[in-house]
């Protein structure tokens, strides 16, 4: 089962010379197993830029990330590609699902790429976890926002990924609907033991993570466990976050 991710003194710089821009400065940071982490920081401060680097769609300048004991930087292109795609879950603020196909499709569509079959009782535990049973023949076009969130949710956690990263999951979503999917990732920790690192600039949102790690300018300026949204808007104003 999941077994999480961290880095050691990862840094990503962008460009070269007077035009470099560095996105992550040594960043030492760890998404324990089983927990719920949330990521927030100023724009630009390398949220997204940490989560592309964990999830080995973007190289390291330098620094190391390991998913679970597997170092990334060790890997071929062909391996990567192949550990993201079976141990590594997305979600996407724009969820990226495929117009022409139903949920049941969209959901397993990772294994289909993969050329593997969906663990039965495992699709039926998420579908039953996110409510989706009775839409799996739909088309993402004939459903809500927040049940195309759930699709893409599914998805990510179909395949029992070591880690589920979702960047700014509830931001395209009404108040109700985004809550809903909050507990949906609270619950796929609590019921499933799965790990989630979350970026997001909701103070309410990020109070339903276990730890959050706050980023500006490319470093770790602060890690706060068992956060509650006044705590967390406190220190946002400290970082001068007008978001
Ligand atoms: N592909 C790229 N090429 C050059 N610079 C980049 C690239 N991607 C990101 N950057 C720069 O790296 C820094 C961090 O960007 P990143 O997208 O990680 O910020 P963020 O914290 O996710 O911000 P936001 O809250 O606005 O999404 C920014 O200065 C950004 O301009
Ligand atoms: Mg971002």
């Amino acid at each position: 089962m999941p077994s999480g991710a961290r880095t050691v003194h990862l840094s990503k710089v962008y460009g070269s010379g007077n035009m470099a821009v560095r996105a992550l400065d040594e960043v030492s940071v760890e998404f324990p197993a089983g927990r719920f982490t949330a990521i927030m920081g100023p724009s630009g401060a390398g949220k997204s830029t940490l989560m592309h680097c964990v999830a080995g769609l973007e190289g390291a300048t330098s620094g190391k990330v390991y998913v679970g004991d597997q170092e990334l930087g060790v890997l071929s292109d062909r391996r990567l590609t192949r550990l993201r795609r079976e141990r590594i879950g997305f979600v996407f603020q724009a969820f990226n699902l495929l117009p022409t196909l139903t949920a049941r499709d969209n959901i397993t569509l990772p294994m289909t790429l993969a050329g593997t079959a969906p663990d039965q009782e495992w699709f039926t535990t998420v579908v039953r976890v996110l409510h989706l049973g009775e839409r799996l023949s739909h088309r993402p076009s004939e459903l809500s926002g927040g049940q195309q969130q759930r699709v893409a949710l599914a998805r990510a956690l179909v395949t029992r990924p070591q880690i589920v990263f979702a960047d700014e999951p509830t931001g395209n979503l009404d108040s109700r609907t985004g809550a809903e999917v909050l507990d949906l990732l609270r619950g796929a920790v609590d019921d499933l033991g799965q790990t989630v690192a979350m970026v997001t600039h909701d103070p309410v949102a990020a109070g339903h993570a276990d730890a959050v790690v706050f980023l500006a300018d490319g470093r770790i300026v602060d890690i706060m466990q068992a956060p509650t949204p006044d705590r967390v808007l406190d220190r946002m104003r400290g970082l001068g976050d007008q978001s």
